[in-house]
């Protein structure tokens, strides 16, 4: 198990801070953490702003077959696959690979891109519905850390259980007292979040031994 970045290759999104703490409500807090139209496709103040398909996640899917050496006939999983953007990605960049993904949102997965339809799943990370030891990568990218401390270590053995140590899972954290400031004004729907250190506690309470890097907010 290791730290590894595998979204360098993601453009950075712009974030205005300041305006989303301004215009941060209860009303528009709620609306971000049922996963709908709001939060995807609505303004930016209820979460993405407009969630569409771009190809920024290919040079990403590149990276995980290599992390992962993927190749044909090999099974993939994306947990809080959204509107399965990666999950296209990955097959595009590595033809013959079967990915799938899950999520709870039923907005984003009737939405999906075409190339995926029939692939992904509705349900929560915390009950994966497949057999053991059944893929060979499973990866969960900003999903997890929207579960509740106990339900995070849920998911992570979920994760672990369909493929011990082959995942990926990249999740909310901060270094310093200051980055934790802006992410507490920037956050709608994280429930769960914290330093590294806190973080890896989780995962060797939850005895996940996969791969994992941190999403940190900078001034
Ligand atoms: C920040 S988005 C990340 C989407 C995608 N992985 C990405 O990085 O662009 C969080 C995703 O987690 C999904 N989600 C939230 N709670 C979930 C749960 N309990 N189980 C599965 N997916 C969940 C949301 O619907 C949303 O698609």
């Amino acid at each position: 198990m290791a730290e590894v970045d595998l979204l360098r290759r993601l453009p950075k999104a712009k974030r205005d801070i300041r305006a989303r703490f301004l215009a941060k409500t209860e009303e528009r807090v709620a609306a971000a953490c049922r996963f709908g139209e709001m939060y995807f496709d609505g303004p930016r103040e209820y979460g993405y702003g407009g969630y569409r398909y771009d190809g920024r996640w290919i040079p990403v899917a590149e990276d995980i077959i290599r992390h992962f050496g993927l190749k044909a006939g090999n099974r993939i999983l994306d947990v809080g696959c959204a509107k399965g953007f990666l999950v296209k990605d990955l097959m595009k960049v590595c033809p013959g690979l079967e990915a799938f993904g899950l999520d709870v949102s039923d907005y984003a997965l009737i939405r999906c891109e075409k190339e995926v339809i029939g692939r992904l799943h509705l349900g929560t990370a915390a009950r994966l519905p497949f057999p053991d030891n059944s893929f060979d990568a499973v990866l969960s990218i900003n999903t997890i850390h929207n579960l509740d401390r106990d339900s995070v270590i849920t998911a992570l053995r979920e994760i672990e259980r369909l493929a011990p140590g082959r995942a990926f899972v990249q999740v909310d954290a901060y270094h310093t007292p200051e980055q934790r400031e802006l992410f507490e004004q920037w956050v709608l729907t994280a429930k769960f979040h914290d330093y590294p250190r806190g973080w890896l506690g989780v995962f060797e309470e939850a005895g996940y031994t996969g791969d994992w890097n941190w999403t940190v907010l900078e001034a």
